[in-house]
């Protein structure tokens, strides 16, 4: 195991993304094949964490999106006003290498999306993710995100709760 210190950065050409792997093939091959393309049609943000041999050791991408007011659990409803939708940002995809797992790089990078949200002039109401199986959703729940009550792989975290600015 590395304890090498990662830096946070927009994702650039000069980026090796041929050896990631997360051990998921599709988010591996999302980093390597489809997420240039997204970016170029600003449909996706991504951002990378580099070790300190420069190797893309984790990745994930924002985009803007909306939740359905009446999907989100009462308690939250109640505190927004009546519009059809709110405004929020999505974690599309989050991923660490395997060789950094478990060095708390997932939950950098989340604070790092977190942060990135929040600090944005153009408002949004919360962080949602699509979790991709049920560790995933564990992952999320530990660090806060609520479950929408009919998606329960679709979560939620109000920005207004985020405190580390
Ligand atoms: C999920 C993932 C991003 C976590 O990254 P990681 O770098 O190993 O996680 P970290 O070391 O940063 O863990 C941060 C915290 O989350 C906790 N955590 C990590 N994985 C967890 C899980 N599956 N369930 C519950 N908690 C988890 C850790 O215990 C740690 O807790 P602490 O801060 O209280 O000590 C990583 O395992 C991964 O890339 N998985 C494959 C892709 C994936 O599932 N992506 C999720 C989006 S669909």
């Amino acid at each position: 195991m590395s304890s090498a210190a990662f830096s946070l950065t927009t994702l650039g050409a000069a980026h090796d993304r041929a050896t990631f792997n997360c051990g998921s093939d599709p988010l591996n091959r999302y980093l390597r094949e489809q997420v240039g393309q997204d970016i170029r049609r600003r449909v996706a943000a991504c951002f990378v964490a580099l070790s300190d041999e420069r190797r893309v050791a984790g990745y994930y991408t924002l985009a803007s999106t909306s939740l359905i007011l009446t999907d989100l659990p009462a308690a939250t409803i109640k505190k927004l006003p009546r519009y059809p939708t709110v405004p929020a940002v999505r974690m599309g995809r989050l991923a660490v290498d395997r060789e950094f797992k478990g060095q708390g790089l997932g939950g950098a990078m989340l604070g790092d999306a977190l942060h990135r949200a929040v600090r944005t002039e153009i408002a949004a109401f919360a962080m949602v993710v699509d979790a991709k199986d049920e560790s995933a959703v564990a992952f999320y729940r530990h660090h806060g995100f609520i479950a929408l009550p009919d998606s329960p792989r679709t979560l939620f975290l109000p920005l207004a709760t985020v405190r580390y600015l």
